[in-house]
């Protein structure tokens, strides 16, 4: 039909860099994935409603990461390790893969885009390991929004290597204390504001009141986020990732970063899902998936408790 728009379509984003929108048949539901980070920076539903926090003070411009969306946090986690705080692959410029390998499940949609980075002469410097990080991100025909890594180590030295890894996804949320995440009850987590100290959480959902960073160890592959206010739920999941990192970082540490309005903790959660405390290694040859989805439910179909069944037929 004339008029109608591609489901894959490349432009211009913020300071003229590099992005693809990638839209959905029913129309609406529209995503942005910038090249540099190999970032989605929006996830719409078919209301046109934003999904995705970005910060109003993001700066599009390196060396800084996109303050929201979905930054990617390879090939370390946080400041624990040799690398600068949550790796380079998302400040980084990616390029388009013309030739992926395929995938096992190759569905009709025409809604994705896939994305290659791969080290410079700069990155071998600060970590000489060669590989090949292939990001796939899909818009599915009900408006969910897939991402799926695979990173294969091309080492010709015989080495192997190891990484940690998350998608530090940026939720919107109407107000953050009305907001509760189910699926992390009783698990044990990493206080990353008491030193990395192990404590086991309690029974109940979570609910926020003050800064909050957590990584939950051991975390089943299904995590929704109750938004009540607006009465939808975030459903995660999640394959091949076996941790979660929770953050908020309310007041004090929203003032305190350039890139982050002063009140715009209460409209954010980011809900990450992650492999930390057990670094993946890959041998030469070897290749490691890491596979999110997200989706939205109207909180009624799981407020209370995370019924897969309901949530599944929602
Ligand atoms: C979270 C970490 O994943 O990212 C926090 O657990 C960190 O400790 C936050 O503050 C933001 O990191 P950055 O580097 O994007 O400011």
């Amino acid at each position: 039909m004339s008029g109608e728009k591609p489901p894959v379509e490349f432009c211009k984003g913020v300071n003229g860099l590099d992005k693809v929108v990638l839209r959905e048949a029913k129309g609406s539901s529209a995503e942005q994935v910038y090249l540099y980070g190999g970032q989605v920076t929006s996830w719409k539903n078919d209301q046109g409603e934003e999904l995705l926090f970005v910060s109003s003070k993001a700066i599009f411009k390196p060396p800084k990461a996109i303050r929201g969306g979905i930054p990617i946090c390879f090939p370390q986690f946080s400041n624990n390790g040799p690398l600068e705080q949550h790796g380079f692959a998302r400040n980084r410029f990616w390029s388009i893969d013309t030739d992926p390998p395929p995938f096992p499940t190759n569905t009709s949609n025409k809604a994705f885009v896939d994305l290659i980075l791969k080290p410079s002469e700069e990155d071998l410097k600060i970590w000489p390991h060669s590989y090949e990080f292939r990001l796939r991100v899909t818009l599915g025909p009900g408006g969910d929004l897939m991402l799926t890594s695979r990173i294969r180590n091309t080492n010709n030295d015989g080495k192997p290597f190891s990484f940690t890894f998350a998608y530090h996804t940026y939720f919107s949320v109407s107000d953050i204390s009305e907001v509760r995440v189910e699926g992390l009850e009783t698990l044990d987590y990493l206080d990353n504001l008491q030193e990395k100290q192990r404590f086991t959480e309690q029974g109940d959902a979570i609910t926020f009141e003050s800064e909050v960073d957590k990584i939950y160890l051991g975390t089943p592959t299904k995590i929704a986020i109750l938004d009540h206010e607006k009465k939808r739920t975030f459903v995660l999941r999640k394959d091949g990732l076996p941790d979660a990192v929770v953050w908020n970082p309310w007041d004090k540490k929203a003032k305190a970063m350039a890139d982050f309005g002063d009140d715009e903790y209460k409209h954010m959660l980011c809900v990450e899902a992650a492999a930390i405390e057990k670094p993946i290694t890959l041998k030469p040859g070897e290749e490691w998936k890491g596979r999110l989805e997200l989706s939205t439910v109207p909180s009624s179909y799981c407020s209370g408790q995370l019924d897969p069944q309901r949530v599944l037929q929602g």
